[in-house]
């Protein structure tokens, strides 16, 4: 057995080696990412579409009840008061914050996300190649790619070096997670693709560049999978669909209810208009999912692989809208990203004690 010892992020000390993902929109944000920091793991706020709902009041023009366009969409001023909200439950200890590398406005969400007093900046959903230059302002800033290859640390870490500032660690991602996948939808199911297939590639490829943390990440939900994952390597582990099941994370009940009543089976993979293929709960939209669907309108602008709705009419939903509704307990038209063990999430924890439990394999 490992100790499971804290791991420095750059120039952060994270006390458990147990990072919450970012997870948009809405999931986490202030609640769940203070509360994960202040408990000694790394609480990580998502940057997308920081306009939705209830930071409706921050947003200058809507349509539908909808920010319009990115600026809105992805709100400077909604950002500032999540980070805000979540310093008064960690105070001063690390933050990171989540922010994809499909959006629109990437450059300008960095900066925000810098201004607002983040620690660490993850970026996955393509190539971050230009964060060291993003960030060169920052020097105590750390900054953070998601792989799914040791390819794609190569080619970062290339690019980083020569920019004269290298990843503060790196998240490795396998196709169990929730979310928006990192491979192909043929690659999901196959052993090589897997996490304890890509780990130790990732691994031998960092070897090459420095000694900074890797972070496995996809379908780790306890202590004896953290045990098993360090076994193969992994200095801490990032952990999403786990922090759904707790009460301080930020989507409505009905997305914790959705989680807790889904089946093994239920979990399943859609398109998405971001151009990768996502986890999620089969609920009526993707039971009911509409290809080419001309009626799709685009407000907010969100993601460039989409085309301005080009995707989502494709696809048959808007990728913001449906998260933004998920978040809100909207049961027909929300899509309710999860990781492939979602549907072992039986009961809602406080974080201190599904801290606690994966750290010490005991239940409170
Ligand atoms: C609801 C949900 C939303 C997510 N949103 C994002 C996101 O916006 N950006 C990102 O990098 N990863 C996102 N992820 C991935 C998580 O951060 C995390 O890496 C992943 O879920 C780990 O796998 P697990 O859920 O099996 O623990 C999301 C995952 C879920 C379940």
């Amino acid at each position: 057995m490992k100790e499971l010892k804290g791991i420095k992020i750059g120039k952060h000390f994270i006390e458990k080696p147990i990072i919450q993902g970012g997870m948009g929109v809405g999931i986490s944000w202030d609640q769940l990412a203070g509360n994960v920091s202040k408990n000694g793991g790394l609480g990580t706020i998502s940057a997308i579409c920081t306009g939705y709902y209830q930071n409706m009041r921050f947003v200058k023009k809507e349509i539908n009840g909808r920010p319009f366009g990115t600026e809105n969409a992805y709100n400077r001023e909604a950002l500032f008061e999540i980070f805000k909200n979540a310093r008064k439950i960690c105070g001063d200890k690390p933050l990171a914050c989540n922010i994809l590398r499909a959006i629109n406005d990437y450059e300008r969400v960095v900066k925000d996300a810098l201004e607002a007093g983040a620690n660490i900046i993850v970026t996955g959903a393509g190539l971050p190649l230009e964060l060291p230059v993003l960030t060169k302002d920052y020097p105590d800033v750390a900054i953070v790619p998601i792989v799914s290859s040791a390819r794609a640390l190569k080619i970062i870490c290339k690019k980083w070096k020569a920019a004269g500032k290298m990843p503060g660690a790196v998240i490795v991602e396998g196709p169990k997670s929730g979310g928006h996948q990192g491979a192909k939808y043929d690659e999901l199911f196959a052993p090589e693709h897997q996490l304890e297939a890509i780990l130790p590639a990732v691994k031998e490829e960092r070897d090459k560049w420095g000694d900074f943390p890797i972070i496995a990440a996809g379908g780790i939900w306890d202590h004896d999978d953290i045990q098993k994952i360090m076994e193969l390597g992994a200095d801490a582990v990032q952990m999403g669909t786990r922090f759904i099941g707790t009460h301080e994370c930020d989507a409505s009940e009905n997305f914790k209810k959705t989680l807790i009543n889904a089946k093994e089976e239920d979990i399943v993979i859609v398109s998405s208009p971001v151009g990768y293929p996502g986890r999620a709960v089969k609920t009526n939209l993707i039971e009911n999912l509409e290809p080419n669907n001309n009626k799709i309108q685009c407000i907010s602008n969100c993601v460039f692989p989409c085309g301005r709705g080009k995707g989502a009419r494709a696809v048959g939903y808007c990728i913001a809208d449906s998260l933004g509704d998920a978040q809100m307990g909207k049961l027909q038209t929300g899509l309710f990203f999860s990781g492939a063990n979602g549907y072992k999430l039986k009961e809602i924890v406080h974080v201190k004690d599904l801290i606690d439990e994966l750290m010490t394999g005991e239940k409170k």
